[in-house]
């Protein structure tokens, strides 16, 4: 085997040990909204999941999302999704673990465009 063929195949090696390995960051944070279909105050109610979509086995605790200007009429459970300011606490800070979500309503209109703005992930 050749010098270029056994690097190649190290780099190969090295690229496996990493899909192992801490791979999770906050683009990993899947956040569906879904029309419910039902009307609350004359506002469409909404349906999100904060859903731990990530590959490998990691928890995210702490989990912060931008979610500036969020309001609803429909009361939400503050253990589950709170307001602070432009940030909104997701599972009053603990942990998601691998392959787990949250939900919650709101109703509001139009509906809110949120992502995951922080997080401490522990592999
Ligand atoms: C994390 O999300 C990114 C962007 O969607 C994706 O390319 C990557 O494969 C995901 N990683 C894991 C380990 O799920
Ligand atoms: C998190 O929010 C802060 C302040 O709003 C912003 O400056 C930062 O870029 C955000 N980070 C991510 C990863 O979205």
């Amino acid at each position: 085997m050749g010098i270029a063929n056994k690097y190649l195949l190290m780099v190969f090696a090295l690229s496996l040990f990493n899909t192992g390995c801490c791979q999770c960051d906050l683009n990993n944070i899947t956040i569906g909204t879904q029309r419910t279909g039902q009307l609350i105050k004359n506002m469409n109610e909404w349906s999100v999941r904060v859903i731990n979509s990530c590959a490998s086995s990691c928890s995210y605790s702490n989990l912060m999302l931008s979610c500036k200007g969020f309001h609803t009429v429909e009361a939400i459970d503050p253990t589950v999704f709170k307001k602070q300011g432009d940030k909104c606490l997701v599972n009053n800070g603990r942990a998601l673990v691998p392959k787990s979500s949250v939900q919650f309503s709101y109703a509001w209109d139009p509906p809110f465009i949120m992502f995951a703005n922080s997080s401490n992930i522990s592999c």
